[in-house]
């Protein structure tokens, strides 16, 4: 049986556990289980955003875009985002958001695509993240082709979008395997990473992904609505075009007379101006996790969902979190009937999780922030919680 004290010896053992002292807690009794959904506040983010603000902004206004690297930051954030991808520093972009990256790169790979069999077909799984489906409905919209609901059959199939993490269960996908299943029927597979970036060790190189997507206000703590990353592997850099042509694609961007030429390099999937604001939250999240480690902070991650099911199953809770530690993302999905209702007891008590309707809690373990005796904590008073009669609540 696992007691407080066994949390409290693992939160003592925690190489990471300094941490926590770089993120802004603004209660002490607060216990925050959803990093997964938005990352909490790193305290050089304050200052980074602040000094954006009054000393670049304010201060040197237009200038900025060139004495503060302005413009380059889409590009700069990406290369400082790449090693958490095992990716080249120039293989990786920050802009936009996570729905535009899909929308991008669904677009990509089928230019990429050899087949002309007429209207393209998009895969993806009924359950996978709604932004997701909406975009392969909206591209095959588009394109004059349809969606497959389902990855089991790939015949005929142009492009599958598919998560890596599920956001439901946190059950992780064999990219390795999934990626080269899809090219052997003659498919691309656009990767969405926002629930496995910065919470897994990832490789994607090694892994034969050539093209990702992700957020960076989960596990990176980039803030609310920071721009999200694509990642496309170098050797297609030259043979792809995207559908949202700007002048931040464009090769030479105040050549204003120009026809749109686009530029070389991972470059050419920028559009519009970028949200300076929100790139500075990024990188300010993304250079955290890079200082911390990212093998550490995926060990961490291991062993806090580890805990979590064991406790879970000690508290008759059920978890719906695959039990094998390395097919595990960063949380775990507790299921229960009443899922709507402990959240709201939950939160009433200080204990932030979040809820995936009908019927499932999600505890989100942000191994820079998260300690053990938080998910021992949380999970104790949900077990409570559920014993409660109506009347006592
Ligand atoms: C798997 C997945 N993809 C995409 C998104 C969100 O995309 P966007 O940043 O465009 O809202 C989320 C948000 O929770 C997500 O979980």
């Amino acid at each position: 049986m696992i007691d407080r004290a066994d949390a409290e010896r693992l939160d003592a053992a925690d190489a990471l556990r300094a941490w926590r002292d770089e993120f802004v807690i603004p209660d002490p009794d607060l216990i925050y289980l959803d990093g997964n959904s938005l990352g909490m506040t790193p305290r050089r983010t304050v200052a980074a955003l602040r000094d954006a603000v009054e000393r670049q902004w304010a201060g040197d206004l237009i200038t900025s875009w060139w004495e503060h690297g302005w413009l380059d930051m889409p590009l700069d954030v990406g290369a400082r985002l790449a090693p958490l991808l095992g990716a080249a520093p120039g293989a990786v972009a920050v802009h936009d958001s996570t729905t535009v990256g899909i929308f991008q790169l669904v677009n990509v790979a089928l230019d990429l695509g050899t087949a002309a069999r007429g209207g393209p077909v998009i895969a993806i799984d009924r359950s996978d993240f709604p932004t997701d489906r909406y975009v392969a409905e909206g591209v095959a919209r588009l394109r004059g082709g349809e969606v497959r609901a389902g990855l089991d059959d790939l015949d005929g199939v142009d492009v599958v979008v598919r998560s890596m993490v599920d956001y439901r269960t946190a059950e992780i996908a064999d990219v390795a395997a999934e990626t080269a299943r899809a090219r052997a029927a003659g498919a691309e597979t656009v990767w969405d990473l926002s629930h496995a970036v910065g919470v897994l060790d990832l490789d994607l190189p090694a892994l034969g992904a050539d093209l990702a997507v992700g957020c960076t206000y989960k596990f990176l703590n980039g803030g609310p609505g920071s721009p999200a990353f694509t990642y496309v592997a170098e050797h297609l850099h030259d043979r792809i075009t995207q559908p949202i042509w700007g002048w931040f694609g464009q090769a030479d961007q105040f050549a204003m007379d120009r026809p749109f030429d686009p530029r070389p390099g991972i470059g050419r999937l920028l559009n519009g101006t970028p949200g300076i604001l929100g790139l500075v939250g990024a990188r300010e999240g993304i250079a955290v996790t890079a200082e911390a480690g990212i093998a550490a902070i995926a060990a961490k991650a291991r062993e806090l969902t580890e805990l979590g099911i064991t406790i879970a199953d000690q508290l008759g809770l059920e978890t719906i979190s695959p039990r094998a530690a390395e097919r595990r993302g960063g949380h775990v999905a507790i299921r229960h009937a009443d899922a709507s209702r402990l959240h709201g007891e939950l939160l009433a008590r200080k204990v932030v999780v979040d809820k995936r309707d009908p019927d499932i809690l999600r505890l989100g373990m942000s191994p820079l922030t998260t300690r053990f005796t938080d998910v021992f904590d949380a999970l104790t008073t949900l077990a409570e919680l559920t014993q409660q009669p109506s009347g006592e609540r």
